[in-house]
C-alpha cells in the first residue's frame, strides 16, 4: 500500500498528510476506524485547499457546505466533488456507528482521498508525478488462503496457550484477520494446573510448565464459546488423560462456533496425559481414530518434538484420519538455579519455546511435509514474517504464532504486513506459491 506515504516527506501537506497515512493504515485493522479516519483526512485536505486558494471564499464551518461551494465544485470538479461526498457521508455513519464497512468501502473511500490528494499534488505540488492507486485489497489477497475447508483472511494463527480464549488481545489484533485461534487446552475436567514456579525466561527462549489450567469443556461452551464464536475461527485445543477422553471431548465440541479441534498429544507438563500419546505411533493413531469418529468437525493432531522419529507420528495420524497436523509443541527442558541448587520450575521440567526451537521446528516441518500429504500448521519459534516464510517454504500451509505474543501482543498484525510485503518482493501473488518451495540441490 503506502499511497499517501509520500505526503510525509512534503512539508507544505503538514495539515493533512498524517491523517492521510492514518487512514491507510487502519485499513489493516478496522474497516470502520478506516472509514472515520478518511473523513478526518478528507476534511483536513478540504480546509488545506481552501487556505491555500485564494479566490476562494465563503469559509464556513460546515463541511458539507464548503464541498457544495459552487466555486469549490468547480475548481475540483463535479465527479470529485462527488466522491469527497461519499467519504463524508461513509465517515458519518461510521462516526454514529450506523452500520459496519466492507473492505471494499473503505477502499473506495481511500481511493476517493487519494484522487483528491492526487488533484492537490498537481494542481499545488512543485515536483507532482502521476500515481495510480495500490489496492489494499490486492494486498489482502495475498495471505487469502483455505485450509479444512475454511476460507482464511491469513493463513496466521495464534498458538494454544499463548493466546487465552483470543478476546485477551482484542485490543491488540484484529481477531477476524487471524485464520484463527487455538483457544487454550481444554480438558473434561476443570485443572488448577501445576503448583510453583510456572514460566521461566531462559538466556535462549522461555521454559514453561503451566501444566494445562482451564476451566473445564462445560464451563467453555456454556460461558466462553458463546462470548468468542462470532469474533474469530475458534480451534479448540484438547487434551486428555485416557484415549476415550479425546473421543468424549471432541464429541461434546461438535457444536456450533468450534471451526475445528486440536489434539494435544504433546504436552510436556503433565503426568497423566498428552505426551504419552503423542510419543507412540499406535497411541497416536488410537487417539486420532477417537476423535475422528466422535466429530464432523475437522481434526488437527498436534504433533510433539520429543520424538526420534516425528514422521512415523505424523503418518500414523494421517493414517487415522487426521484432516491436518501442527508442530510443533515445546521441547522438554528445565534450568537449575545454581545458588539454590533447585530447578527453578515447580515441576522441574518446562517446555522450551520460543525463538531458541525455531530451527529444530522448521527442520521437522520439513521432513513431515515430506512424510505426508495432509497440511500442516507450522509453528516454533516464529517472531517475524521472514522466520514464517521458512516454514511455508518447508511446506506447511499456515504458521502459528505463540511466544512471541507475550513480547508483542499485536505482532500477528505486524507479521501480516510484513509477509505481504515480502511476497511482493519475492513477486507472488499468493502465500499458496511459497508452500513448499524451498530449493535443495541433488547431493
Ligand atoms: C505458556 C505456554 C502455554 C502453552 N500451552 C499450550 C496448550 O495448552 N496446548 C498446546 O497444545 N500447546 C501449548 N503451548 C505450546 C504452543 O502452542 C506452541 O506449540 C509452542 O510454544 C511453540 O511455539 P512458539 O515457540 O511460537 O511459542 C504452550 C506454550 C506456552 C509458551
Amino acid at each position: 500500500m503506502n499511497n499517501f506515504a509520500f505526503l510525509a516527506t512534503r512539508r507544505e501537506y503538514r495539515a493533512f498528510s498524517k491523517d492521510c497515512i492514518d487512514a491507510e493504515a487502519a485499513f489493516q485493522n478496522s474497516y470502520d476506524s478506516c472509514v472515520k479516519l478518511v473523513r478526518t483526512a478528507v476534511d483536513a485536505a478540504i480546509k488545506w485547499v481552501y487556505t491555500t486558494e485564494k479566490k476562494l471564499s465563503g469559509m464556513s464551518d460546515d463541511l458539507f457546505a464548503l464541498i457544495s461551494n459552487p466555486p469549490f465544485e468547480q475548481l475540483i470538479g463535479k465527479s470529485l466533488a462527488k466522491k469527497l461526498h461519499y467519504c463524508r457521508k461513509l465517515g458519518n455513519s461510521a462516526i454514529h456507528n450506523e452500520k459496519e464497512f466492507s473492505a471494499v468501502e473503505a477502499q473506495n473511500c481511500l481511493k476517493n482521498l487519494f484522487e483528491f490528494v492526487q488533484w492537490i499534488d498537481k494542481r499545488y505540488g512543485k515536483n507532482f508525478e502521476p500515481r495510480t492507486f495500490s489496492s489494499p485489497l490486492d494486498d489482502a489477497e495475498l495471505l487469502q488462503t483455505e485450509l479444512l475447508g475454511m476460507k482464511l483472511s491469513t493463513p496466521i494463527f495464534a498458538a494454544s496457550g499463548t493466546f487465552g480464549f483470543g478476546e485477551e488481545f482484542e485490543n491488540f489484533v484484529d481477531l477476524k484477520r487471524l485464520g484463527g485461534v487455538m483457544v487454550k487446552c481444554i480438558t473434561l475436567n476443570p485443572r488448577r494446573g501445576n503448583d510453583g514456579v510456572r514460566i521461566t525466561e531462559t538466556p535462549s527462549g522461555m521454559l514453561n510448565c503451566i501444566g494445562l489450567e482451564n476451566p473445564g469443556v462445560e464451563t467453555f461452551l456454556t460461558e466462553i464459546l458463546p462470548r468468542i464464536k462470532d469474533k474469530m475461527n475458534v480451534i479448540v485445543n484438547v487434551s486428555g488423560s485416557s484415549i476415550d477422553d479425546y473421543g468424549e471431548l471432541a464429541r461434546l465440541l461438535d457444536v456450533d462456533g468450534v471451526a475445528a479441534i486440536e489434539l494435544n498429544i504433546s504436552c510436556p507438563n503433565v503426568k497423566d496425559g498428552g505426551i504419552i500419546f503423542g510419543t507412540d505411533e499406535t497411541q497416536a493413531a488410537k487417539v486420532t481414530s477417537a476423535a475422528k469418529s466422535a466429530t464432523s468437525k475437522p481434526v488437527i493432531v498436534k504433533l510433539s518434538p520429543n520424538v526420534t522419529d516425528i514422521t512415523k507420528i505424523a503418518r500414523a495420524c494421517e493414517s487415522a484420519g487426521a484432516d491436518c497436523l501442527s508442530l510443533i509443541n515445546t521441547l522438554m527442558g528445565m534450568e537449575i538455579n545454581v545458588h539454590t541448587w533447585r530447578p527453578t520450575l515447580g515441576n522441574i521440567t518446562g517446555g522450551l519455546s520460543g525463538g531458541a526451537i525455531k530451527p529444530v521446528a522448521v527442520r521437522m516441518v520439513w521432513q513431515t511435509a515430506q512424510a505426508v500429504k495432509i497440511p500442516i500448521i507450522g509453528m516454533g519459534g516464529i517472531r517475524s514474517a521472514e522466520d514464517a516464510a521458512e516454514f511455508f517454504l518447508a511446506g506447511a500451509s499456515a504458521v502459528a504464532i505463540g511466544t512471541a505474543n507475550f513480547l508483542e501482543p499485536s505482532i500477528t498484525m505486524k507479521l501480516a504486513d510484513d509477509l505481504i510485503n515480502y511476497l511482493r518482493g519475492c513477486g507472488l501473488k499468493n502465500i499458496r506459491e511459497l508452500v513448499g518451495r524451498i530449493k535443495i540441490d541433488n547431493v
